[in-house]
């Protein structure tokens, strides 16, 4: 178990994470509803964050290799339009391998990985804290969808919160502006945005990057089951559900789902959840945008977007968007 606060040497750990009561009433608003919901965040126990790095090198999974070569190339352009030397604060952080590309040109006075993992997040800002000695790194365990506290002892300077990975088009258009406003109040009226949005593109290469040939997407998909059930005290069986993912073309995203095998009970604590053959919870939800787009959701949330970048093949953006 991780203590709640621990510093060694450049690393400052800080695990603000929300109570097991808190997510059970979360979890159980979600599985009640007509369309049975899961909020991705429970994809991410450590076996779930340790999927999605294999997700992350997957042939079939284009954005990661496709950001990561965007960072490759405008890392300093990046740091021009950015700044340097400011608090660098990035949400759902995960292995925070794609930040370490801009790490060298921003040259943060600070970086503040934030995630809901708490082991591999752990891990990750002692690997940071090692291999970049002049790097102050407050690494905050947290959900940031919920009220969590900013270090007091951040040096003072400009802000950027850096999201890349187009985690953004895993909420809902409503959900992304509550989101944006809520981060441009992180940031401040002299601070920033960096954002990785994933674009429109043929449907073949979107249904092949969620449904990969090795099925590890799948077991990604699977694994919330098991990440759920000591929250829930529950006894969902992965063996009856399958994955399914599919782009939905009316509402510009990928769903992925899991799909009830059989017509079965799922006991949660006290309470049960019936099961149709067939009936699906719905996991998680991947929009995709155009520049304009995501302009305009970003324009809602009283961001400018200042500069962008878009890759060759025009699969993968990213925004510079500052307080309006
Ligand atoms: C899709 S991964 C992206 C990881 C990394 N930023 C990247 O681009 O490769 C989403 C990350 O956000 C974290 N996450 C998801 N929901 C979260 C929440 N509500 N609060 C904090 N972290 C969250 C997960 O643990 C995971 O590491």
């Amino acid at each position: 178990m991780l203590s709640a606060q621990q510093t060694i040497g450049n690393v400052f750990f800080d695990n603000q994470h929300p109570s097991i009561g808190d997510c059970r009433d979360e979890l159980l608003a979600g599985l009640r509803q007509s369309q049975k919901t899961l909020n991705p965040k429970f994809f991410y126990n450590e076996a779930g964050s340790k999927l999605f790095e294999k997700i992350m090198r997957l042939p079939e999974y284009y954005p990661t290799r496709t950001e990561v070569k965007m960072l490759q190339q405008y890392a300093g352009e990046i740091a021009e339009v950015c700044g340097q030397g400011g608090v660098l604060i990035e949400p759902g952080s995960g292995n925070s391998e794609k930040v370490e590309y801009l790490l060298k040109d921003l040259k943060p006075s600070a970086y503040v990985p934030l995630d809901i993992s708490a082991d591999f997040l752990h891990s990750t800002a002692m690997r940071l804290g090692d291999a970049y000695p002049w790097l102050q790194v407050h690494a905050i365990c947290a959900d940031f969808s919920q009220d969590w506290q900013m270090p007091e002892s951040l040096p003072q300077g400009n802000r950027l919160v850096y999201y890349p990975g187009s985690t953004i088009g895993n909420l809902d258009p409503d959900d992304a502006v509550s989101f944006l406003n809520r981060v441009s109040d992180w940031v401040g009226n002299e601070g920033g945005v960096l954002i990785g949005v994933d674009l429109h593109k043929s449907e073949d290469i979107l249904h092949a990057a969620y449904n990969d040939a090795d099925g590890v997407t799948e077991a990604f998909n699977l694994n919330a089951l098991h990440s759920i059930n000591p929250l829930l005290d529950a006894n969902f069986d992965a063996e009856n559900f399958a994955h399914k993912a599919f782009y939905n073309q009316d509402k510009r995203r990928i769903e992925m789902h899991l799909v009830s095998q059989s017509s079965h009970d799922v006991k949660c604590g006290e309470d049960v959840i019936r099961f149709d053959a067939g009936e699906t919870i719905h996991t998680e939800s991947s929009y995709k945008y155009t520049t304009e787009s995501f302009s305009d959701l970003a324009e809602r949330a009283g961001l400018t977007r200042k500069h962008g970048w878009v890759d060759d093949d025009g699969l993968f953006s990213m925004h510079y968007l500052t307080p309006a």
